[in-house]
């Protein structure tokens, strides 16, 4: 075997590993707060009457939540709030899913996470959603 060949083919494949497994992206809670309030409030002040505030629940909770991936009182999936194919079937209504349409559905829901966390009952800015 020719050695030099077979360490540059090792490299190559531990550099794409590393690649794909780490996900190096800190949310951004400006625009995770934009989305929220124009996508998540407006839907639950028209479905529940009541907009579910950030500081409803402390840091570890959001935390919690957003692993579970339950929406709705476990009837579905939170993610599918940020995918693409649902800013897609809202963009000509709503401004942030437009103005989103691009940003990859992981760094969004990063921007959620980051965005209710700085809002949490225990965080930086407890927030309100309005
Ligand atoms: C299309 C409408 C809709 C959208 C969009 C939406 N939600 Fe909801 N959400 C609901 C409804 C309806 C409930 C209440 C369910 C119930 O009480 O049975 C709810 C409940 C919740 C709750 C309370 C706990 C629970 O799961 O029951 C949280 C937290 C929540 N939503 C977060 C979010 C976040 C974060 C987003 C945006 C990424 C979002 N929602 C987008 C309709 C929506």
């Amino acid at each position: 075997m020719n050695t030099k060949v077979s360490i540059t083919a090792i490299l190559g494949f531990l550099c794409v590993t590393t690649y794909t497994t780490t996900f190096a992206y800190d949310g951004d809670w400006k625009r995770g707060r934009v989305y929220y309030r124009q996508v998540c409030t407006t839907c639950h002040t028209a479905k529940t009457d009541t907009a579910i505030s950030p500081s409803s629940k402390t840091k570890a909770e959001w935390a919690a939540y957003i692993t579970a991936d339950k929406h709705a009182k476990g009837k579905e999936s939170l993610k599918q709030y940020v995918s693409k194919q649902y800013r897609t079937s809202i963009k000509g209504s709503n401004k942030a899913a437009e103005k989103y349409i691009d940003v990859p559905e992981q760094e969004l829901l990063e921007d959620i996470k980051a965005f209710v966390t700085h809002g949490a009952k225990d965080g930086d800015s407890p927030a309100s959603c309005s």
